[in-house]
């Protein structure tokens, strides 16, 4: 059985700890490769709704050993907590459950106080981070300075190395944004205490994964983040600091190409993004109530991470197609088509127009969309609850008709819609 990757092609919040929770039932290991506490999937079985940072969603399923590999960044507290809050609701998590790579990366207060410092220097221009430490915890990273999870193993040295790190973000902080130091020494005898509780769950991971699949055992890559949020082929600047997509695969868990079976976009059926940025197809008023929803369902477009209201609009076509080329995806699967049930009309971005021409595709990639207005195309709506539709027959015509349209946008087939957050609330197409 090969490797398995599921992404999601917006700009995060597409479902994809449903779907991904979805695939698990029949995988044996589901490893996140990219970002950390940033994320925040959710998952719904029966009356327990899951809110996962870190720990991958698949890990709900007790078939499954979940996996953080080497491109995730890590904070400890995040993670306890949560697997704290597994075992709460009876989910096992211990190290033969749980693997973390030793060459992921240690988020640290020092990299969250580093961030806030960072958008407040930013002024108008923020780019709207989750506040969790991600860019500088990367920075350090490809500064060659950061704190790997291996150091947590060497009992001797490693406080020393958090007070090291401290040290060193403290002299950012007063010179750059005239901030107050941390503490250096409280927070390395916290991190020695998290590396105490941590330890056993640290191991080689790419090889474990590696085995596995020569096994002939199946593997689910669990992204995290978005296509749009990637660092080199999002909206830049307006990314986050990792690589959300199917090829951050290979080097966020450390193995070859030559195993990818399924490459699965995950799609909302309509479009959603948190933070700052370009967003060519938003909408305002009260179609952006409509789609947004008030709060009142706990699937209505709030930030699982941070809470903040999701900025809303429809879908976009031509951002869809440049995730499937950039990914690779082989097929999508289509989330919360049932909040579009009731809308007289349904529109989707089918091009975009800019100086008088019309582009199917972008010319010059994400980063720079000011030139574009979207080209529309308006589709009849459907009045009926999808909620309990579970076969394809069953999805009202101009429902099918709407799916029909967003596979041949996007050049590859739907294989899958979900009408609700619950594991059973799944169309197969
Ligand atoms: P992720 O970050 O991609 O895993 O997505 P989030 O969990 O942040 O956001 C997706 C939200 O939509 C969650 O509240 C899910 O429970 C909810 N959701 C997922 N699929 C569906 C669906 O088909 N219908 C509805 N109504 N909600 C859904
Ligand atoms: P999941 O996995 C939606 C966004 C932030 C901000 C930008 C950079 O749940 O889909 P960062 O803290 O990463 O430096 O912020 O990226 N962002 C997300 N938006 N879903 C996410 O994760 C996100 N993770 C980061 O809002 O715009
Ligand atoms: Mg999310």
């Amino acid at each position: 059985m090969p490797l398995d990757i599921i992404v999601g092609t917006q700009w995060g919040d597409e479902g994809k700890g449903r779907v991904v929770d979805m695939l698990s039932a029949r995988a044996d290991y589901v490893a996140r490769f990219n970002g950390g506490d940033n994320a925040g999937h959710t998952v719904t079985v029966g009356t327990q709704t899951f809110k996962l940072h870190l720990t991958p969603s698949g890990i709900i399923h007790p078939n499954t050993i979940g996996i953080l590999g080497n491109g995730v960044v890590i904070y400890p507290e995040t993670l306890l907590a949560e697997i704290t809050m597994l075992r709460n609701y009876g989910v096992t998590v211990d190290p033969t459950r749980l693997r973390i790579s030793h060459a992921a990366h240690l988020i640290t207060p020092g990299h969250r106080a580093l961030d806030r410092a960072q958008e407040t220097a930013r002024g108008k221009d923020q780019i709207g981070t989750t506040g969790r430490g991600i860019g500088p915890a990367y920075t350090d990273k490809t500064a060659r300075r950061g704190i790997r999870m291996e150091e947590m193993l060497d009992e001797s040295d490693f406080h020393r190395r958090m007070v090291a790190h401290i040290e060193e973000v403290n002299q950012t902080l007063a010179r750059l944004y005239e901030v107050e130091p941390l503490d250096p020494s409280p927070i390395a005898d916290q991190y020695a205490d998290y590396a105490e509780k941590l330890r056993d769950y640290i191991g080689d991971t790419s090889a474990l994964v590696w085995e596995a699949l020569r096994r002939g055992q199946s593997v689910l890559a669990e992204g995290a983040q978005g296509t749009l949020l990637d660092l080199d082929h999002g909206t830049y600047p307006f990314v986050t600091s990792s690589s959300p997509l199917a090829t951050g695969v290979m080097g966020g868990l450390g193995i070859g190409v030559g195993h990818v079976g399924r490459v699965i976009g995950v799609t909302k059926a309509f479009q959603s993004r948190v933070g700052a940025g370009p967003f060519p197809t938003e909408v305002q008023g009260d179609t952006a109530v409509r789609l947004r929803g008030t709060g009142a369902n706990p699937w209505d477009e709030f930030g699982t991470t941070t809470g903040r209201p999701r900025r809303v609009g429809w879908l976009d076509g031509v951002l869809l197609r440049y995730a499937v080329r950039i990914n690779g995806l082989t097929e999508l699967v289509v989330t919360k088509l049932d909040v579009l049930s009731g809308l007289p009309e349904v529109r989707v971005c089918v091009a975009y127009r800019a100086n008088g021409r019309e582009y199917s595709d972008l010319p010059l990639g994400p980063a720079d969309l000011s030139p574009f207005e979207p080209v529309y195309e308006d589709m009849p709506g459907w009045d009926a609850d999808l909620t309990g539709v579970r076969s394809w027959g069953d999805l009202p015509a101009a429902a099918q008709n709407y799916l029909a349209r967003i596979s041949e946008l996007s050049g590859v087939p739907v294989c899958q819609v979900s009408v609700g957050p619950e594991r059973e609330q799944v169309v197969d197409v």
